[in-house]
């Protein structure tokens, strides 16, 4: 059996390590050094980190770099990379980054070439989505459709929202784009408030096709094309699918097997987004604006795979990420974009962290014994600072937070842009280095406000900057955030592809539907607690009804 991971020799380095510097304040090791945020950055694909306001030393860096040699890391990637069935769990490979590979590549899996399945798909997508974008895609009454509504949850919408709000202006403006995740009936009634049926696509994802959900959207948005095209109007016309289970996909909404998209056991809902699963993407962008998202990916995967690990972004965001969770107990990390434009990547990021990361057992099933996954959290910049930003700066957590921003405005004039990246990069120089007593009584601060207003800084963050928000800076961004979450799982040992810990609440969900309904004939049989709220959920409709 292998060491366990907090006796290996890194590890235990580490901890004394720690022990050492953890007292070392960011305004001394700024002193002590005054190359050190110039040198302490790496750039890739467009993206530079300056890494440097952490609370690491020249030495923790090259332990964290010694904890991910020896816990294999980059032998890690390059089994991912080679289509190994890394994923062990389900005993399959995870292959997103064969979906942004170049057709040129090949990449032979069980007897497979996945590069060319992938663009065969790709190409499959393209034409769909030029007719779609063309018009020459007609509805039952014979018009082109102008909405496209995108039915999906969890990566099968996230990745697709994200992109959507992200890249606004490169999105077509003949098409209106809407998303519906939740199975609240109230998400399907507002996102299809205003369209006109004869105008509409749903694109109905999901990898599973089994997802209780985007079935019962799928089904109420059949009910409301029926309801609005007449009872005899061919509704395939207006519903695509995208999944991995084709055949059930399509008998279950009942569209030729040729409106299918195909995504493959490999992709992972999570990092799903170059797939098929990007279709509204596609539509929205057009095959260019796709292309260069894809490039932002692949230039991404490729610094990943390449480049040594001190200069590797994802690597050293996912060793930091280690080095706080595990070493200074720091429960959360925050990710904070200066850009309203990525309103939903914390919601993005969220899953693609935490259902990668909340296991508690090794690849080979046996505990861990460190603490793995942090919760992610996150709002956009601007706003949180007049929200949240006091818990970072004076309260009594620490908290790791990455700070995105970009040089020029997404839309909008430069000048006000300017104020937006001030505020970034003045928030990085407050939670490091803080207002100390000194200062603040040379400022003239009132004696007795002194205690209240002393920021103890020496709070860790990470600075994200690009030139612009692109397609590829977007596709660039989600892949430092998937490596440093596999940098993380490779760590830790943990499969970061899994997530059994959804399926009961699953399972339990579908027994507790049936138990709804009023007339339930048979005794309700789980803990006293659940049985009483379906009792009083029950009473609660019933009164009006
Ligand atoms: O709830 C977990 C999950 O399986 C996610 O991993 C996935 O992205 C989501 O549900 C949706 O799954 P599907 O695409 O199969 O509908």
């Amino acid at each position: 059996m292998p060491e366990p991971l907090a006796e290996t020799a890194a590890w235990r380095r580490l901890r004394w390590h720690q022990a050492e510097i953890r007292d070392l304040h960011l305004r001394d090791l700024f002193a002590g050094d005054l190359s050190r945020g110039e040198r302490l950055t790496a750039s890739a694909a467009g993206l530079h980190l300056d890494f440097s306001k952490h609370r690491v030393t020249d030495d923790t860096l090259a332990l964290l770099r010694k904890l991910a040699a020896e816990r294999r890391l980059e032998e890690q990637v390059r089994a991912m990379f080679r289509g190994e069935r890394v994923n062990v769990s389900e005993g399959r490979p995870a292959l997103h980054v064969a979906l942004r590979m170049e057709r040129s590549r090949s990449l032979i899996v069980d007897g497979v070439d996945v590069v060319r399945e992938v663009h065969d798909e790709l190409d499959r997508l393209r034409a769909f989505a030029a007719e779609v974008r063309s018009g020459a895609w007609l509805g039952a009454s014979g018009r082109p459709l102008r909405n496209v509504v995108n039915v999906g949850i969890g990566g099968s919408d996230l990745g697709p929202a994200l992109a959507y709000e992200a890249l606004r202006p490169w999105v077509t403006a003949e098409l209106r784009f809407r998303f519906v995740a939740n199975v609240d009936p109230a998400e399907l009634a507002g996102a299809v408030r205003g369209l006109d049926p004869a105008e509409t696509l749903f694109v109905v994802v999901s990898k599973t096709m089994s997802t209780l959900e985007t079935l019962a959207n799928a089904a109420a948005a059949r009910e409301w094309l029926r309801a609005g095209l007449g009872p005899r109007a061919d509704l395939a016309r207006h519903v695509v699918g995208v999944a991995a289970a084709t055949e059930r996909a399509a008998a279950e909404l009942r569209i030729p097997a040729g409106q299918v998209f195909r995504i493959w056991d490999w992709v992972g809902g999570r990092t799903s987004l170059c797939s098929a699963v990007g279709l509204s993407t596609l539509l929205a962008l057009g095959a260019e604006g796709f292309d260069e998202l894809l490039a932002g990916f692949r230039a991404l995967d490729e610094h990943f795979l390449t480049t040594p690990l001190g200069a590797n972004l994802p690597a050293i965001c996912g060793l930091l990420a280690v080095w706080y969770r595990n070493f200074f107990g720091a429960e959360t990390a925050a990710v904070i974009p200066y850009a309203s434009a990525l309103r939903l990547l914390p919601a993005y990021l969220q899953q693609l962290s935490m259902e990668s990361l909340g296991k508690g057992v090794t690849v080979a099933g046996e505990p861990v014994g460190v603490e793995t996954g942090q919760v992610l959290w996150g709002a956009e910049g601007t706003k949180a600072q007049h929200a949240v930003f006091q818990l970072l700066h004076q309260g009594t957590s620490l908290v790791p937070v990455d700070l995105i921003g970009f040089a020029r405005p997404g839309e909008g004039a430069q000048a006000q842009h300017d104020l937006l990246a001030a505020s970034l990069l003045a928030q990085a120089e407050a939670l490091a280095f803080g207002r100390t007593e000194a200062e603040l009584r040379a400022a003239g601060a009132p004696e007795e406000t002194i205690p209240h207003r002393v920021m103890p800084g020496n709070r860790p963050t990470s600075v994200l900057l690009a030139e612009r928000l692109t397609p590829a800076t977007l596709g660039a961004l989600i892949a430092l955030y998937e490596h440093a979450v596999f940098t993380q799982a490779a760590v830790w040992g943990i499969n970061p592809f899994d997530q059994w810990g959804v399926e009961l609440g699953k399972e339990l969900a579908a027994r507790i539907a049936p138990e709804l309904a009023a007339d339930w004939p048979h005794e309700l049989l789980h803990d006293s607690s659940t049985n009483a709220l379906v009792r009083r959920y029950r009473q609660l409709r019933d009164r009006w009804g």
